[in-house]
């Protein structure tokens, strides 16, 4: 079977709360669950001001807990096999605590600052998330955590402000993300993408109604070691480009205004520009070819889009780009309207819009061209839009 179906929520709903059972000998009272996302179109445009288009999948983050007894917040992750004690009043030590403490630890200090008044907790968490693979694992942690804490502790939080503190918390954990990952994971609707503008933070449903077409969802399985620097640089390269252009963000810059600097423009921050410049036009330009169901433009936006992420935002490696074009050499014929890498960048997923009779069969086919020439595994999965995060 090429396509992977996914632990459905009920299922996963089950594991931690009999994890729970197990670990507290008591039923939780509060269960959450938040998923992640992937971005159809729209990428490195969320911190410049710009657009964005995810839309959030069948694959959650659940957690289940309770009020405690004691003075902190201790959280199992059966995902990890690990478990973290954080503080309520000041920060853990988290080098004695497990790695993705600090995103937990982060959420707790960006709900405190806020003025909140949290309470004591114990709890479990689980997930269907692939870790780590661009599909915001991490933000669906951190929302889950939040609306979590949230039941418990009965807050007066709206969903933006939950996303807006969830995305602090990430801030917090060292990642200097924009707002698309806990956004979608805290608002999107079922069935729909999320238009988000990143300047104003107005959101548009784009409905994805028609059951002849699909989200095809490639895990490369491939994460790429590097310094870890990359996304903060490519965030400074665009500060930087907006500056020399004089305007307060790429969002206010035109490509005519582009084309008159290039000859005076450092060559890498000009390159990094014209990626998120064309990228927050194409973005528009998806959305509204979506709405009108013209598939076959918003394909060619996304072969666009990979291409400019590829040459001038350099952030792809060879295992996503021959996911694309193996995508790319099955056409419109196959069944394939279009393919890119979706994320951050650096290895992760790509995300295809594809005939929904033919999805079985492209997924296969690049599923074996992929290990053939890569000799890497892919792991492949479909996915309608899902609904945010939601107390259960
Ligand atoms: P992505 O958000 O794209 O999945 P990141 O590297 O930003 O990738 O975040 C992945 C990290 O988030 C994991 O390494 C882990 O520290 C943390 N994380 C995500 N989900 C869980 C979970 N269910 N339990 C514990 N930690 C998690
Ligand atoms: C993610 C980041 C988002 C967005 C994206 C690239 O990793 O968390 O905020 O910038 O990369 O589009």
């Amino acid at each position: 079977m090429a396509l992977e179906y996914a632990v459905p929520l009920e299922a996963l709903v089950d594991r931690a709360v009999n994890a729970f059972r197990g670990t507290y000998g008591r039923e939780p009272s509060v269960v959450v669950a938040a998923p992640g996302r992937v971005n159809l179109i729209g990428e490195h445009t969320d911190y410049n001001d710009g657009y964005v288009l995810p839309m959030a999948i069948e694959r959650y983050t659940v957690v289940a807990v309770d009020a405690a007894q004691h003075d902190a917040v201790r959280l199992e992750s059966a995902t990890m096999g690990d478990t973290a004690t954080l503080g309520l009043k000041q920060r853990a030590d988290l080098a004695e605590q497990p790695g993705w403490a600090k995103y937990a630890q982060g959420v707790l200090d960006a709900l405190r600052e806020a003025g909140f008044v949290l309470k004591p907790m114990e709890g479990v968490i689980d997930s269907t998330v692939p870790l780590g693979g661009g599909l915001s694992s991490s933000a669906a942690l951190e929302v889950s955590l939040m609306t979590a804490i949230e039941a418990v502790s009965a807050l007066a939080i709206t969903a933006q402000e939950k996303a807006l503190l969830a995305q602090k918390a990430e801030h917090k954990a060292g990642m200097p993300c924009g707002v698309m990952d806990q956004f979608s994971s805290a608002l999107c609707e079922a069935g729909n993408l999320m238009l988000l503008d990143c300047r104003s933070l107005e959101r548009q449903s784009v409905p994805l109604a028609d059951p002849n077409i699909s989200v095809l969802i490639i895990n490369s399985n491939v994460k790429h070691e590097l310094t870890g620097g990359e996304y903060a640089e490519r965030r400074a390269q665009c500060e930087e480009a907006a500056k020399l252009l004089g305007v307060a963000s790429l969002r206010e810059a035109s490509l005519d205004q582009l084309a008159a600097w290039e000859p005076s423009a450092p060559p890498v921050v000009f390159r990094r520009a014209r990626h998120v410049v064309g990228e927050i036009a194409r973005t528009t330009q998806a959305a509204q070819a979506l709405a009108e169901g013209d598939y076959a433009s918003v394909g060619q936006l996304m072969y666009e889009s990979h291409a400019a992420m590829r040459d001038d935002f350099e952030i792809t490696v060879p295992e996503i780009d021959t996911l694309v074009e193996l995508a790319r050499e099955i056409g419109l014929e196959g069944g394939v309207y279009g393919s890119r890498m979706t994320g951050g960048g650096f290895g992760g997923c790509t995300v295809s819009l594809v005939r929904t009779a033919d999805a079985e069969g492209i997924a296969k086919s690049i599923a074996e061209g992929y290990t053939a020439q890569t000799g890497q595994r892919s792991t492949q999965f479909i996915t309608r839009p899902a609904q945010g995060a939601r107390r259960l």
